[in-house]
């Protein structure tokens, strides 16, 4: 019900701004531990403290939701929190100041509500479905910049995708007189997007951990994106291209051939 989501979300946001201000300390301090987990792909200490932080928080408020976590685990139920405990941690463990704190819930497989906080500049970015999307309590909405030549898109990159396919679609984007910007963290990319700093984002394999809680801010903004919950089970990395409404209009006459933009857009 509404009152269930609210509840969620104000327990989210508290939870989050809360861990996040510790991060934010522990990342300034540059003192923690750094583990490899992949290629260019890394865990830090305070990754591993911070989920355990909103772990313990969500087992005393919620104990019958299940909880999924980049760092700890764990498998999607009913009504499944989705957490990452710092989404960019390369930037965090460089000090570059762009990386998030992301917790969404998904019910029956659709993201429903979700809390993105961004320690750096303090900013809270929420929604909950049919409840709005605010921005540090700020009605927020996604742009409305009608061309490609004036239109900036969010990409995000990992070593499982083929470098060729990712340049192809910045070749894409360029050509159609595009810009783009790879910051380094998909879930606050997508926050940005829905509060109109952005025109689009696409990441040809992303975890459900990283866009749980960006898609359920970016469709109560207003944004629509391809049916990743469908794709990906909330269990399994998949594509993604989530864009505002007047980009999609247009985009329509000239998508790119590539199959990852050619999925249908949903509200
Ligand atoms: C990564 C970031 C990055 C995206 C990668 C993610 P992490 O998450 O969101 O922007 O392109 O796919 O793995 O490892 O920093 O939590």
């Amino acid at each position: 019900s509404d009152r269930d989501l609210q509840t969620r979300r104000e327990t989210a946001e508290t939870m989050l701004r809360d861990a996040g201000r510790e991060a934010l300390a522990a990342c300034l301090s540059r003192d923690f531990t750094v583990e490899a987990k992949g290629h260019q792909d890394f865990v830090t200490a305070i990754d591993r403290r911070t989920e355990d932080r909103l772990r313990a928080a969500l087992a005393r408020a919620f104990p019958q939701d299940a909880v999924l976590g980049e760092e700890g685990g764990g498998a999607p139920g009913p009504v499944t929190w989705i957490l990452d405990p710092i989404d960019g941690t390369a930037n965090f463990l460089r000090g570059f100041p762009y990386w998030c704190l992301s917790a969404g819930l998904v019910a029956d497989g659709d993201p429903v509500m979700g809390v993105i906080y961004d320690p750096c500049r303090d900013e809270l970015f929420s929604a909950h479905r049919g409840g709005g999307a605010t921005l540090n309590g700020a009605r927020m909405r996604v742009a409305e910049t009608g061309g490609i030549d004036r239109a900036t898109f969010g990409l995000g990159f990992s070593f499982r995708t083929p470098a060729q396919q990712h340049a192809a679609v910045i070749g894409e984007i360029l050509q159609m007189g595009g810009t783009y910007r790879m910051p380094g963290a998909g879930a606050l990319t997508l926050a940005h997007l829905a509060a109109g700093r952005l025109d689009g984002f696409w990441e040809a394999s992303i975890h459900p951990w990283d866009v749980a809680a960006g898609l359920a801010i970016l469709a109560e903004a207003g944004g629509i994106a391809t049916p990743y919950g469908r794709q990906s089970g909330w269990r399994a990395p998949a594509p993604l291209l989530a864009l505002t409404p007047a980009m999609a209009q247009a985009l329509a006459g000239g998508l790119p051939r590539d199959a990852v933009w050619s999925v249908p857009l949903q509200q």
